[in-house]
């Protein structure tokens, strides 16, 4: 969600980006990478800057049981072809809506697995438009070390395992019913806050009185409190709703709550 921008760049290739990089570097433009969208608030008046959008990054090749992919792939993409080909290691990102660099980025998944579990190599370009391969990056609970950071990830290889179908399709199918105690409609990011450790944002902000807090039109989900379901067309919002909820929780219960949505530039 959120207003204009005043550059949005859509590169074919990894040449493209190195060329975008050195054009933002010479120009001293701000600019911030957009996968998929799904987790991405701008303010209504926009963005001044650069926006790189990864959605043309879309090729993938499978070596034996290593899935090769470039960042703008959706992750269902990614998961259907693991099921073609028998291999298991996805079924925990089931239902997740962004780009496999999004994914990689925030470390998306649900209590049965990470994107970060089987991730091996990742290949980006950081700030100073150099291109770097890394194995085994680090990666945390919706975490990694590319979070919060001025890199543009590239490319990404996932090691997945030969597994029967069967046994695949009742780990989709376990995965999908975590959804059920989720809305699904209207727009909205998933998630908006971490789990702080040893509780639930959910229940924390239910427990704040918030379960079908109205304003404008933002929601905060009747079925769960973590959801803000967005009726309108309004960033700025979304993003009362947001700190309004964070105040709160702060003061009854001292506990900050770190918001999984990427707020840039408000
Ligand atoms: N709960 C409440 N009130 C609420 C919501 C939840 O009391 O309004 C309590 C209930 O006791 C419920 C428990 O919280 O049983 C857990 O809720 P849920 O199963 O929905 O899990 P979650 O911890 O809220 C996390 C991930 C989800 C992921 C689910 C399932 C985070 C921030 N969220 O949610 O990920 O789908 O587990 O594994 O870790 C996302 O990141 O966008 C996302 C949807």
């Amino acid at each position: 969600m959120g207003g204009k921008v005043d550059w949005f760049v859509i590169p074919e290739c990894v040449e493209d980006i190195l060329e975008i990089i050195s054009f933002i570097n010479n120009e001293g433009y701000d600019w911030f990478v957009l996968g998929n969208g799904s987790k991405i608030l701008i303010p209504d008046r926009g963005f001044s800057g650069v926006v790189i959008y990864t959605s043309r990054l879309k090729n993938i090749s499978l070596d034996e049981n290593v899935l090769i992919a470039e960042s703008g792939v959706p992750i269902g993409e990614l998961i259907n072809l693991s099921i073609r080909h028998s291999l298991s290691g996805l079924e925990p990102l089931v239902g997740i809506p962004g780009s496999i660099g999004g994914a990689v980025v925030m470390n998306a998944g649900t209590r049965y697995g990470s994107i970060g579990d089987v991730v091996g190599t990742v290949e980006f370009i950081n700030n100073e438009g150099t291109l770097i391969v890394k194995n085994g990056p680090y990666f945390g609970y919706r975490d990694s070390e590319f979070k919060n950071k001025k890199v543009i990830l590239t490319r990404v290889s996932l090691r997945l395992k030969r597994a029967y179908l069967d046994e695949i399709k009742s780990k989709l199918i376990l995965t999908a019913s975590l959804r059920k105690t989720q809305p699904k409609y209207p727009k909205q990011f998933g998630s908006v806050f971490k789990n702080p450790p040893g509780v639930n944002a959910g229940r924390l902000i239910e427990e704040a009185g918030f379960k079908g807090f109205t304003y404008r039109n933002v929601q905060v989900s009747p079925i769960h409190a973590n959801f803000i379901l967005n009726y309108g067309d309004s960033a700025d919002d979304i993003y009362y709703v947001i700190n309004t909820i964070q105040e709160k929780v702060y003061r009854l219960f001292n506990i900050k709550l770190e918001s999984e949505v990427n707020i840039i530039g408000f």
